[in-house]
């Protein structure tokens, strides 16, 4: 608080912003509903694009919806040639794929021939949000593949946009269990109340500016380690670590160094992250299926290793697995290199930050919050030669 009384909030913590029919957090609980349903009830049965319908127009779609949902999707996949150009220039650039993922998002407002005209009774917005979350994967994929000196491999419209993601990296139609995996991952990660990308595409939409700035600037704010940065650190830890044996030498050397477990404690979940656990399941369904089952019992063992010993280090805490680690397991799991962790976390909270957007537009509201100056008020200026 300063002298005069006001009340500063420095990271605006506590402070009701917005209202949302989009996700509820409750951190206390263990809590997180999407849209009406508790995650646990949705994550693992809808399709991606009933989420997307979902979250834009809160109900599930009856078949129709969304066959036209899908459809509509599908037909936006492909790039306009001003994107691709871009990416190909970025790429030689060495560029990170978030900087090209924020590059490229922001070419999507370009009405380039290659582009899809859209649907004409959509409105812009409408129809932007359309494009971004249609091409949100093709880009990340596109880039991948040029950073790797590969050519990008054309969407197909017949694969859902789960299953069509990993296509575009690798050429092969996924299994079912994969392209599931995926889904449960995207459906899990899709919103989470007014978190620092969604917050920044609110305030940004909410000036009357359009959606695909708005959705640049999130990318922007997902891009920072505070926030959608963590899962590649968790994963790097468990390959550290290497086989069960070493998980407890390892992880008490770290909390004795004063050093912070990757992939556990959260601001917000004072209990278990529901979403670690939707994850976890996701992730033992696919293993079990394909996958390096050793892997994955080494993850087991190293959360119960981390778990105790964060209660032994830092008692009362509260300290518990968050969704970065299974994250970091599951997305491995779908062979995608750490590089690609945040990306495809953008993937999904791309539907998030849209339907933001049409309910702040909804509010017609300027977010305009105030500043407390701190500064002195009486200097007097200084003609160049006389400052030192
Ligand atoms: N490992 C070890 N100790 C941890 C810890 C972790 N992962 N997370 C928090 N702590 C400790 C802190 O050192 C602090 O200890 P102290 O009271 O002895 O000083 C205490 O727990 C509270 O930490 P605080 O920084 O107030 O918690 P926070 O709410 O600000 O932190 C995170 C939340 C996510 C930033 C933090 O838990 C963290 O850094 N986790 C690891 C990174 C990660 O997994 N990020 C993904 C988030 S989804």
């Amino acid at each position: 608080m300063s002298a005069n009384g006001t009340v500063v909030s420095e990271g605006l913590e506590g402070i009701v912003a917005a209202q949302t029919r989009l996700s509820s957090v409750d951190g206390q609980a263990g809590e997180l509903v999407i849209a009406g349903f508790p995650l646990e009830e949705l994550a693992d049965k809808a399709t991606f694009e009933e989420v997307i319908f979902l979250l834009w127009h809160d109900s599930l779609p009856n078949a129709q919806g969304l066959g036209r949902m899908s459809a509509g999707l599908a037909a936006q996949r492909a790039l306009p040639a001003a994107t691709l150009n871009l990416l190909r220039d970025v790429a030689k650039e060495r560029a990170s794929v978030m900087d090209a993922l924020r590059m490229g998002a922001s070419t999507l407002s370009l009405q380039g021939e290659n582009a899809a005209p859209g649907d004409p009774r959509l409105d812009q917005a409408r129809r932007d949000a359309l494009s971004l979350v249609a091409r949100f994967p093709t880009i990340v994929a596109a880039y991948w593949r040029l950073l790797n000196g590969e050519e990008p491999i054309a969407p197909r419209a017949d694969l859902s946009h789960a299953a069509n993601y990993l296509y575009m990296l690798s050429g092969e139609a996924p299994s079912a269990e994969r392209t599931r995996g995926l889904e449960t991952y995207l459906n899990t990660v899709v919103d989470h109340g007014l978190n620092a990308s969604t917050f920044a595409a609110r305030v940004i939409i909410a000036t009357q500016s359009d959606m695909v700035s708005a959705i640049t600037g999130a990318v922007g704010a997902l891009k920072g380690p505070l926030h959608g940065g963590a899962p590649g650190p968790a994963l790097d830890m468990v390959f550290e670590i290497g086989e069960a044996a070493n998980a407890e030498p390892y992880l008490r050397r770290k909390l004795e160094a004063g050093e912070r477990l990757m992939g556990f404690g959260h601001r917000v979940y004072k209990v278990r992250d529901p979403r670690a656990d939707e994850l976890a399941k996701a992730a033992e369904i696919m293993f079990k299926a394909d996958g390096d089952m050793a892997l994955y019992n080494l993850v087991q063992d190293v959360e119960q290793t981390a778990l105790r010993l964060l209660e032994e280090y830092k008692p009362g805490r509260k300290l518990q697995t968050n969704v970065e680690f299974y994250t970091a397991l599951l997305l491995h799991g779908l062979d995608l290199p750490t590089d690609l962790f945040t990306p495809t976390f953008a993937i999904s909270r791309v539907v998030g930050w849209t339907a933001h957007c049409f309910e702040q537009q909804a509010t017609g509201r300027l977010i305009r919050p105030q500043s407390m100056y701190s500064g002195t008020k009486d200097r007097r200026w200084q003609s160049i030669d006389q400052r030192s």
